[in-house]
């Protein structure tokens, strides 16, 4: 397993399918929106209220639950701070539980904070593994990380055994559920937040809403929960053009509604031509889907780059041998994506 993050190589003149991004940009609202900044707007320090005030609209929650974030990395980084980081003279050395396969980045914000990485490897069909969980749960845990859909395998994490566990772990933890997929699941824990406050909802407007670059995303609990991981980010992490960018895209709901709906037919499409060549997938909630290649799966990924087609090998993931995961998004990119995955392996379709 990694030591550190290895960023995937910088790869932008063919079809980007290996990023869980938005294939099809933005809304142009967001551009138009962004033409309207002042000099003086660049020049002045960002206000927040309003972009705080319209992410909050749209989770339902009110403002002093939402904390704006220079992307959810930039939340997962802050969490792991203030959670993970040992107090001189505790003698805890704190730990944070991950269900895997998980987003890589829990592994090496952990270590960045001092933390000790507590792993539960992954069941059949990832079922997930809410024994194993329960059971990794120590009076040193401080977060539990979990995502919901997961990624890499876009599997949803059942909304119980996160209220289990939110009851399990100590009073000082927090569990931190990861929601950068729930747009496209259409299913959010946020509405049970109240029920339960040590539950930390984090969300991106990367992926549905296609701001990846631009760098926006919110933490969603309660104050007094969110208040140590605001203490631990930099006071202005989040830029004007991400503050504008994100009004702009919340206020076109029709496009993002649109997105979604190419999503789902993007992964029907999918799963018909994982079924046609006997591919094993694990049907997704998020906007990209996990498929088992097998051995062939060095010359899928460098056959599909010859062809300007990204794809990400996820083999070093726990459970994920042999796999590949694909983004789902524009129906015009999923069946390039299919038509040069089927040239490899079948010689043509
Ligand atoms: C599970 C998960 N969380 C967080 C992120 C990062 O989101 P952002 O672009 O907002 O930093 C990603 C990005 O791929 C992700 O897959």
């Amino acid at each position: 397993m990694k030591e550190q993050y290895e960023k995937p190589p910088e790869l932008y003149s063919g079809l980007r399918l290996h990023q869980n991004e938005n294939t099809g940009g933005c809304s142009p609202r967001v551009l138009e929106a962004l033409t309207r900044l002042t000099r003086q707007n660049l020049a002045f320090y960002p206000p927040y209220a309003e972009a705080t005030a319209a992410c909050a609209r749209h989770l339902g929650v009110a403002a002093d639950r939402v904390m704006l974030v220079n992307g959810l990395d930039e939340g997962i980084m802050s969490a792991s701070i203030a959670y993970l980081r040992p107090q001189a003279g505790s003698g805890i050395v704190p730990e944070a539980v991950v269900p895997e396969p998980a987003f890589e980045i829990f592994r090496f914000d952990t270590a960045v904070a001092g933390g000790r990485l507590v792993q539960v490897m992954p069941k059949p069909d990832f079922v997930f593994p809410l024994d194993e969980v329960l059971a990794a749960i120590t009076p040193s845990t401080r977060v539990v990380f979990l995502t919901n859909p997961n990624n890499p395998t876009g599997v949803s994490t059942p909304f119980d055994a996160i209220r289990t566990i939110a009851k399990a772990v100590p009073t000082q933890a927090i569990v931190f559920v990861d929601e950068a997929y729930a747009d496209f699941a259409g299913r959010s824990f946020i509405p049970e937040l109240p029920a339960y406050p040590n539950v930390i909802v984090g969300r991106t407007f990367s992926k549905a809403y296609g701001l990846a670059a631009i760098r926006i995303g919110a933490l969603v609990g309660a104050p007094a929960v969110l208040d140590p991981i605001r203490y631990a980010t930099p006071v202005y992490s989040v830029n004007i053009a991400a503050v504008v960018a994100v009004v702009a895209a919340l206020a076109d709901q029709d496009y993002v509604n649109d997105y979604l709906r190419q999503v789902e037919a993007s992964k029907a499409l999918l799963y018909a031509a994982c079924d046609r060549m006997k591919l094993k997938y694990w049907p997704s909630d998020a906007n990209f889907v996990l498929v088992r290649v097998g051995s062939r799966i060095e010359d899928v990924v460098r056959g599909a780059n010859e062809r300007g087609v990204y794809l990400r090998n996820r083999s070093t993931e726990p459970g994920c041998e042999g796999c590949l995961r694909i983004a789902t998004g524009l129906v015009e990119h999923t069946k390039r994506g299919i038509a040069v995955i089927e040239e490899i392996l079948c010689g043509g379709a």
